[in-house]
């Protein structure tokens, strides 16, 4: 008989998400996804335990951020992800047993509390992955330290069931205790990984919610791992044939295109990602907003693939020239000082339709290198719609004149389309409100990752410094004009 061998590949750059509550599963969920699909497996909870483990063992006050903080960068942290349990060493001591104890949980969310040491960890916990694609589990892993991870699970199970993991895992190990006290002690910890102001423990947007309660280990294990293929098939872009595309493009957007095309060449606009915005479905094109030049470099970078409706303040339609060029391409007014219900009615309406609907979910021009935040705005939109959103990011508009900024690169990158995947648990757990929140809290990430890669790419340059120096006031003032009705 011939021998199958499985195919196990993942574009080798993957990275897999793993957040949840204390004892749902993720060290064997995550472990295993690692091994399934040849990934670096990383623990980011057992960088929290070793630096709680070393306070502990040096008597350093969990209170005193900056006392651990340079504690945790003079030492040498290694985790080796071992077949049970990642193994942990702190200045090549083997401490992975000691930061397994009752104690070490007793104290660790303080000490991950603190935004100093969050930041250091997640700068470190990113390096990871600029080596090799990993699947790393923790707390804030899709939310902030991959906000664009390929695949996003959340884990979540029963308290009940969560404490009788622990409680056998404790007893494994040879650490005595009650199912009474591991209870009160994970759910006190779940409290206070949920509550604190800093990357809270919270269910990413676009996960996968997987509730193992009644699953079996290996049901479990399946379930994940194909949710996880089902994300990257998703998530893969398809490409469509020339033809089928310029059919879709209407003589207005032709127009458009004519004339905005060739300026953004003569700008010299290099475009990224395009390939993540299909026109198989209405999808909002979340974009950063820094100068007037944005939708004009938005609508060059999408020449010939379809047009597009943007949302565009409602002040753009009062005068001539803008309002006849807003007007020729269909574009939605806004009124951004009160809750507008026919702006979002008729996007709304245009995206059910298969249209594509740009928004700017800042809701105003913006100070380059300190995008967001993002409004409730885009999560009320996709909350209600469901349609994917296409985070767009543009670096260079403020300071594109030909000739002039040689040094700035002009760029409009598109990432993979951010799913609603979540939305039924949240809807279990928050109000709108609240889901719009932590869309924007995504988008806020999302914007920041992107950014960050643009200037892995290009350092922020003097002249961009010079510009954001020059805004920041303005913005400032405008956002309190604006704004001033909307409670944040
Ligand atoms: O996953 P774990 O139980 O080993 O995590 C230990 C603690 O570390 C957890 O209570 C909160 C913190 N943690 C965090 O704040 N962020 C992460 N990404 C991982 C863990």
């Amino acid at each position: 008989m011939n021998r199958v061998v499985e195919d196990r590949t993942v574009p080798p750059h993957t990275v897999i998400a793993i957040d949840g509550p204390a004892g749902s599963g993720k060290s064997t969920t995550a472990r295993a996804l690692a091994e399934r699909f040849d990934l670096l497996y990383v623990d980011s909870g057992a960088m929290y335990r070793a630096l709680t483990w070393a306070a502990l063992d040096r008597g350093q006050s969990f209170a005193d951020e900056a006392g651990l903080l340079a504690m945790f960068t003079a030492a040498d942290l290694q985790l080796d992800p071992a077949r049970r349990e990642t193994r942990v060493f702190w200045d090549g001591k083997d401490i992975s047993d000691q930061v397994r104890t009752p104690a070490i949980e007793a104290n660790v969310s303080a000490v991950a509390a603190h935004p100093a040491i969050r930041a250091a960890m997640v700068e470190r916990q990113r390096s990871f992955a600029r080596r090799r694609g990993v699947v790393m589990e923790g707390r804030d892993i899709g939310s902030v330290v991959f906000p664009l991870a390929s695949a996003k699970i959340y884990l979540d199970a029963s308290l009940a069931a969560r404490a009788e993991r622990r409680l056998n895992q404790h007893r494994r190990r040879g650490n005595e205790t009650e199912f009474e006290t591991v209870l009160a002690e994970v759910e006190a910890r779940d409290n206070r990984d949920s509550s604190r102001a800093e990357s809270p423990l919270s269910i990413p947007p676009d996960a996968v919610v997987i509730d193992n309660s009644r699953l079996s280990l290996d049901e479990q294990l399946e379930r994940t791992a194909e949710a996880v293929i089902t994300v990257l098939d998703e998530q893969r872009p398809r490409s469509l044939t020339a033809a089928s595309l310029s059919s879709r493009v209407t003589i207005r957007y032709k127009f458009a295109y004519a004339v905005f095309g060739p300026l953004s060449r003569i700008l010299g606009l290099t475009i990224h990602g395009r390939e993540h915005v299909e026109f198989d479905e209405g999808k909002i094109l979340a974009a950063n907003h820094v100068s007037n030049l944005d939708p004009p470099m938005l609508a060059a970078s999408l020449e010939g693939m379809g047009h597009f409706r943007a949302v565009a303040k409602e002040e753009l339609f009062r005068f001539w020239p803008s309002r006849m060029i807003f007007k020729l391409l269909h574009s939605i007014p806004i009124k951004r000082s009160i809750f507008d219900a026919d702006a979002f009615d008729t996007a709304a309406e245009y995206l059910a339709e298969g249209q594509n609907v740009v928004f700017f979910p800042e809701g105003m021009r913006r100070v380059v290198g300190e995008p967001g935040p993002v409004r409730n705005g885009l999560g009320q939109l996709m909350m209600r719609t469901e349609a994917p959103a296409v985070p767009v990011f543009f670096r260079g508009t403020t300071v594109a004149v030909p000739g002039s900024s040689p040094n700035t690169p002009l760029e409009v990158t598109f990432a993979p389309p951010v799913r609603l995947r979540a939305l039924a648990a949240l809807r279990n757990r928050l109000d709108d409100r609240g889901i719009s929140r932590l869309i924007a809290q995504l988008f806020d990430q999302i914007y920041l990752e992107l950014q960050a890669r643009s200037f892995a790419r290009t350092p922020m340059t003097t002249e961009e410094r010079e510009s954001a120096d020059r805004a920041r006031p303005k913005v400032l003032r405008k956002e309190a004009k604006t704004f001033r009705r909307e409670k944040s």
